[in-house]
């Protein structure tokens, strides 16, 4: 009988090989590959189906009980998890250090910890593997919630937290950070290795389930995004969220990128403050601010969050080169693939030329844009700056642009409008078939990008 052929997986991202490395040639991550059992001649023989125990089969009408939530006392908190903290369930929060995450859940766990001093709610315990307490008490002062009954310790051993939580009744919020200082002393490896953060999540995943404990994990981020350990935690837990913003500006939003318990496409947004973080009701006002007289290159574009409309300032700059060197084109918070195709499109349908010019972009107040609908904002931006000529102060820009030049449809479009006019925006340009039934400011549709360049050219 051949000898069963030997394969590797690689824990990271799941790829096959024959060979062992060092290093996946998939996803370039070191010490990752472990063999996996090949299906022997053993198994094609001893097959499983007898000797089981038989399974219930469940209607899916089945009535159930319906879910439990809980506010984390922080309203746009609650709002990115899909209405609160679900009791046993377990949460990666995801984010890139100084970001803000330990800020963030101190405070959540503060405002549950204190709910409880009337005794409805439940206790807080706050595990911090990479802050002595005398650090985080410092935060906690600093944030004006030093009163607050929080069960606060310092450990990285699983063992030893377990035992301990063991000891009391469950706490109705346990978090830990960050889930790479863990170490669980039932393998090898040291703490923030692929099998530690793995086998830790497990156990402390496994303690809340079965106490109803709800559960957070803080996994800092690595440079490429991904939340180092990464895969092999997103699917055990049941929600993951993000945790994102630029170190240099305030805002921050948070974002959930799988929920078990609700939709993902809500978002929290929040600013750092000198005394921790401030909850944004209306984001547009803040990443608009400082606009008040029209510049050459600015447009305004009514991003959406989910069902939350914010208003974002999209800013180009174009700068004319003497000929010879290769022009740059850099972006922050947008896709530069977009909008190297934005610009070839203006290029060859409308004969605009940004060959031999610099490009800059920029999506204010360190905003990541993702919606499509900026295409029309982006070129009216472009548009401007080329032509140095403002657009007008109140107007906002949305639409999709196809690589023919045409502005398309895009969704909400009366979500959008009407954000812009209870900010006291007049007009909006956008796709023909874009303003509704009653436009609440005044609309104009545009059919291609053609249309854009007269309307910024002849405007002023
Ligand atoms: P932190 O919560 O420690 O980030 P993380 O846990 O994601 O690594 O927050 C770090 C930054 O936040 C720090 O650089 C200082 C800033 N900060 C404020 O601006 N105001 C505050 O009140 C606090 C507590 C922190
Ligand atoms: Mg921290």
């Amino acid at each position: 009988m051949a000898k069963p052929k030997r394969r590797y997986v690689c824990t990271e991202c799941g790829s096959v090989t024959s060979r062992w490395q060092g290093q996946c040639p998939d996803c370039q991550e070191w010490n990752t590959l472990v063999e996996d059992v090949p299906e022997t001649a053993f198994a094609a023989k001893h097959h499983l189906s007898a000797g089981g125990r038989e399974i219930v089969f469940e209607p899916l009408d089945k009535p159930s009980e319906p879910l439990r939530r809980r506010s984390s006392g922080l309203a746009e908190f609650d709002r990115a998890l899909g209405g609160g903290i679900v009791p046993g369930s377990a949460i990666l929060m995801g984010g890139e250090p100084g970001i803000g995450k330990s800020t963030l859940l101190l405070q959540a766990a503060a405002a549950i910890a204190r709910a409880n001093k009337g005794g409805a709610g439940g206790e807080a315990v706050y595990i911090s593997g990479e802050e002595a307490p005398q650090q985080v008490r410092l935060r906690a002062t600093r944030l004006g919630l030093a009163d607050a009954p929080i069960r606060l310790a310092a450990a990285t051993s699983v063992r030893d937290i377990l035992t301990t939580l063991a000891r009391s009744a469950p706490p109705a919020l346990l978090i830990i950070d960050s889930i790479q200082t863990m170490h669980s002393d039932m393998i090898e490896g040291a703490p923030g290795t692929v099998s530690q953060v793995r086998a830790s999540a497990f156990e402390l995943i496994r303690y809340a389930k079965e106490n109803g404990v709800a559960l957070v994990l803080v996994g800092h981020v690595t440079k490429d995004g991904t939340i180092a350990g990464p895969r092999v935690m997103e699917h055990m837990v049941d929600v993951v969220m993000s945790f994102e913003g630029e170190r240099s500006h305030q805002y921050r939003i948070l974002r959930a990128l799988k929920n078990r318990f609700g939709a993902v496409d809500e978002i929290g947004v929040f600013a750092m403050e000198g005394h921790g973080l401030a909850e944004v009701e209306n984001p547009s006002l803040l990443f608009l601010s400082g606009r008040d007289e029209p510049l050459a290159g600015s447009a305004v574009f009514p991003a959406l969050e989910g069902t939350r409309p914010v208003l974002v300032e999209i800013q180009a700059l174009i700068v004319r080169l003497q000929s010879g060197a290769t022009p740059r084109r850099a972006v922050v918070g947008w896709d530069s693939g977009r909008l190297a195709m934005l610009l070839a499109v203006l290029e060859s349908r409308c004969g605009l030329n940004f060959s031999s010019a610099e490009v800059y972009l920029n999506v204010a107040g360190g905003y990541r844009l993702s919606d499509p609908a900026a295409d029309l904002a982006v070129a009216a931006a472009l548009v401007s700056a080329l032509a140095d000529k403002p657009l007008p102060l109140k107007c906002i820009w949305f639409g999709e642009v196809s690589l023919s030049g045409e502005i398309r449809p895009v969704a909400h479009s009366s979500l959008r409008l009407r954000e812009a006019a209870k900010l006291g925006f007049d007009r909006a340009v956008g796709p023909t078939e874009g303003a509704g039934d009653k436009p609440p400011l005044a609309y104009a549709g545009l059919k291609g990008l053609a249309g854009l360049v007269d309307r910024v050219v002849g405007s002023a």
